[in-house]
């Protein structure tokens, strides 16, 4: 179904991908270009609709991102949305200024022309998403205005004979209560998509891309065994079978059976073709940390460790054409990569490995995807759903979830805790309500009584938080009955420990892991 392609035009602003997002969930492709991208390749690739971001400019001034007229010409449907509406009505003849008041938050907007195509079975007034300083103070010639709000007297406009939309708000985020329909009424009713395409569209798509990219040279993948690399490695895997290496750290910080787990998937009796390596590199990780206590050491020596194992296995392998990275869209925006927009933070899975193996190119299959699709994908490519839904685990693993130096035998306590912990979760049902949970251990050890001795062990702290962001997080109500069986099977089946602690903090002030 590539054939009805959406195309989203980036102008810059935050919410871009949150666009195409919207717009693949009415099962309809869409592909993101920048505003820089030619009318000529736009043309040659017949998209059934145009959408036009956001963006943090002011469209007129001079070198602000524009677009030719001839864009509104085509006879293709356009939708812009904040600045993409303010560009469209700048360049067909309207005007844009400046307000004195920026219009911010969610804001009640009333639709004037309730039988616009957009606007089809929304309600009036309704709750949308505004983010502006600059305003249309007149519509361009041939247009209408079909909504408005008190501050604002253009929220949207637009002139049905020639399919062109202008919507001031932002439909694509979720506190515009009724964007989805908006966005849906645009692409299956205006531009008249049939609305069939499907994840596993994404996955055939990608496989021949793939394809044509790597012809007949040598990939090579660094498998965490969590949900990003596990579906990048398998999505290769079709496409090119063992000219995929992938390699396998076992640092000796992962979840209890997680290495073996991993193997049984992607090793040589797992269902996949690709050459799977790996590396037991436990030992040299545990001689790294010895009497390291301080957590951004710890977290520095795993990561710089793991370099040092891949590059070895890397050489080993000889040339390698390709590098392949899980990374997800959410890495790239807090990168500062996300196309057109603005930097917010650096982050540790982008751009992170390049500099130390010998390669030609970078392959990152899921780049525009968000976690959620990810998983789609994941379930489309037939992996066990074990792996697709498995809980966020940190890169440095148990490392960030051991207070204090961490040893062969802490891990085995923390580990063995964790897993009990997880069982009993799971079959009370708590892993449906909870989002992400773990065992982690206290550098704390205190006096107890087991059977007749005395015991001088370690304290167990049980973690269990949602979180929709991962940004800020609570701390789970779990059921009292649940906890207290935890406990009693910790301290009874756990050695060296005789405590366990429910730890409340919320983040902030606290933070997820427990390090
Ligand atoms: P914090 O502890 O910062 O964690 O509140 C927020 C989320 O990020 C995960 N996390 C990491 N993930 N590498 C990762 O891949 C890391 O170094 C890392 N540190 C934290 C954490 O599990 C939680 O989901």
């Amino acid at each position: 179904m590539k054939d009805e392609l959406v195309i989203v035009l980036d102008f810059g602003g935050q919410y871009n991908q949150l666009v195409a997002r919207r717009v693949r969930e009415c099962n309809v492709y869409c592909e993101i270009y920048s505003y820089k991208t030619n009318l000529e390749k736009i043309k040659a690739m017949n998209p059934k609709g145009i959408i036009l971001t956001g963006g943090p400019n002011s469209c007129y001034e001079a070198d602000s991102p524009t677009y030719t007229k001839e864009l509104f010409e085509l006879g293709i449907p356009v939708l812009g949305l904040c600045y993409g509406a303010q560009l469209m009505m700048h360049v067909l003849g309207g005007k844009v200024e400046r307000a004195d008041v920026r219009e911010y938050g969610k804001t009640e907007v009333l639709i004037d022309k309730t039988d616009s195509a957009v606007f089809a079975g929304v309600s009036t007034p309704t709750i949308c998403w505004m983010s502006h300083f600059d305003y249309i103070s007149r519509i361009a010639p041939g247009f209408e205005i079909t909504a408005h709000t008190a501050d604002c007297p253009v929220a949207a406009a637009e002139c049905a004979e020639k399919q062109l939309y202008a919507i001031q708000f932002h439909p694509e985020v979720l506190h515009t209560k009724e964007g989805s329909k908006m966005l849906s009424n645009f692409v299956l009713n205006v531009c008249r998509c049939s609305g069939k395409w499907k994840m596993d569209a994404f996955v055939e798509t990608s496989i021949k891309e793939i394809r044509e990219k790597v012809g007949e040279g040598k990939v090579l993948l660094a498998l965490s065994g969590g949900v990003d690399s596990s579906v990048a490695a398998v999505l290769l895997s079709k496409a090119i079978g063992d000219q995929l290496t992938c390699v396998f750290v076992d640092h000796g910080l992962l979840r209890k059976n997680e290495g073996d787990e991993v193997e049984e998937v992607f090793g040589p009796n797992g269902p996949y073709e690709l050459n799977f390596i790996r590396v037991n590199a436990q030992e040299r990780y545990y001689a790294k940390l010895k009497g390291v206590e301080e957590p951004e050491r710890k977290r520095k020596i795993i990561g710089e460790e793991f370099i040092r194992v891949f590059e070895e296995e890397a050489k080993k392998i000889g040339t390698v054409d390709f590098l392949v990275q899980g990374t997800i869209y959410p890495d790239v925006v807090e990168s500062g990569l996300g196309g057109e927009s603005a930097v917010i933070k650096s982050h540790h899975n982008v751009g992170g490995l390049p500099d130390y193996v010998d390669f030609r190119e970078i392959i990152e299959p899921l780049r525009d995807l968000f976690k959620d699709e990810v998983r789609k994908v994941g379930l489309e490519l037939g992996i066990p759903e074990k792996l697709v839904f498995r809980q966020p685990f940190p890169g440095p693993g148990l490392g960030i979830r051991i207070i204090g130096e961490v040893t062969a035998e802490k891990v085995r306590m923390v580990q063995d805790a964790d897993a009990i912990y997880r069982e009993e979760m799971d079959a009370a049902g708590m892993d449906k309500i909870v989002g992400q949970y773990f065992a982690a251990l206290t550098n704390m050890r205190s006096v107890g009584v087991m059977g007749d001795e005395r015991t001088y062990d370690y304290a167990i702290a049980l973690r269990a938080v949602n979180t929709i962001d991962f940004m800020t997080a609570e701390a789970a109500e779990v059921p009292y009955g649940v906890l207290n069986k935890v406990m009693s099977r910790i301290i009874n089946e756990v050695k060296g420990v005789n405590r366990v602690m429910y730890d409340l903090t919320s983040k902030p002030p606290g933070t997820i892991e427990f390090e």
